[in-house]
């Protein structure tokens, strides 16, 4: 079986970066950068860049294939018009307001919900296995919204959340503890936002839990210190340069390889969670077919509480998004 699922994976890659298309909707500093990094890790034949401000989806589109004429990439860069978005294997979210100093995630809702129907609706029709990845905040609440608006089933819907929130705790514990981050698994759960949690209790360093490794070193773990720093990192970012960007282009891309290599990668990312009745992000296979199945993390008391924290605060938005 290994045999044929390593030939499989081989010829699904090959595949993939020849004839797949991703779409972008949403061609600002966020969806660029998406669209750079695919160039950079090719993965895809066709990036398209969907924009209603056309001068500027045309000219990213332009500075983009600069980068893609020197030769080391398969992937090819063009505007596009929504209508092409549907027809894509992947169609990647990130039209709408970013946040302005001061604002919270879920602040943006107002604008970006309006934004996403009109985007969504412009899209359609989606193809039967199109994988819809939402980027744009709040993401959670956006991908809630994406589900009902798209009409695609629900496991081919779903948002980036705290997978680039889990990729920064994993950097910050890999300076602490001199480990590669890549060894690292540690999870932030929950919302993309200010009730996230870090899931202390299953976090492991080359498969030793992190409390034992504390117990038996020298590392210095304070956790609360490191799950605000983790919170706040996206803030202090943009206090200083107005918006994060390579975070999670390099985030969306990784996903999307994911998606078109059907790599089943765990991820933790924004999808419907049927028993709490929303979405919001806990470990996931990702898959061809998008979120293969949820991974029934096992989660401390003190977790399950934050938990329940994060899917009143995403209720609440909800709620009041619908008004
Ligand atoms: C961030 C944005 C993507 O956390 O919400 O950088």
């Amino acid at each position: 079986f290994t045999q044929f699922r390593l030939f499989q994976t081989a010829s699904m890659q090959s595949k993939a970066k020849l004839t797949s298309k991703i779409a972008i909707v949403g061609a600002g500093e966020v969806g660029s950068t998406i669209a750079y990094s695919l160039i950079l890790n090719p993965i895809t034949g066709d990036v398209l860049l969907i924009d209603p401000k056309t001068e500027v989806r045309d000219a990213q589109a332009q500075d983009l294939s600069d980068a893609t004429y020197h030769g080391n990439t398969s992937t090819r860069v063009r505007a596009a018009d929504s209508k092409e978005a549907g027809q894509c294997d992947i169609v990647v979210i990130t039209a709408g307001a970013a946040q302005k100093e001061g604002e919270s995630r879920t602040d943006l809702i107002g604008r970006n919900l309006k934004i996403l129907k009109s985007a969504i609706d412009e899209c359609k029709p989606f193809r039967d296995d199109a994988v819809l990845l939402i980027v744009a905040n709040p993401v959670d609440v956006l991908t809630h919204f994406a589900q009902e608006f798209s009409g695609v089933p629900k496991s081919q819907v779903f948002g980036s959340g705290t997978f680039l929130d889990s990729v920064r705790l994993r950097g910050i514990l890999a300076n602490k503890s001199g480990v590669a981050a890549s060894s690292i698994d540690a999870y932030v759960l929950g919302e993309h936002g200010d009730s996230q949690f870090v899931a202390w209790s299953q976090a492991s360093i080359g498969g030793v839990p992190l409390s034992e490794i504390v117990k038996d070193s020298e590392v210095e773990i304070n956790k609360n210190e490191i799950a605000e720093e983790t919170k706040k990192k996206a803030a202090s970012i943009m206090q200083a340069k107005g918006a994060t960007a390579y975070g999670i282009g390099g985030v969306a891309a990784s996903i999307c390889k994911s998606i078109l290599f059907d790599q089943r990668n765990i991820r933790p990312v924004s999808h419907w969670q049927e028993e709490l009745g929303v979405c919001l992000s806990m470990p996931a296979v990702i898959g061809r077919e998008g979120i293969v199945r949820t991974i029934p993390i096992r989660l401390d008391d003190e977790e399950r509480k934050n938990l329940e924290g994060s899917v009143k605060s995403l209720k609440e938005v909800i709620e009041e998004a619908k008004k």
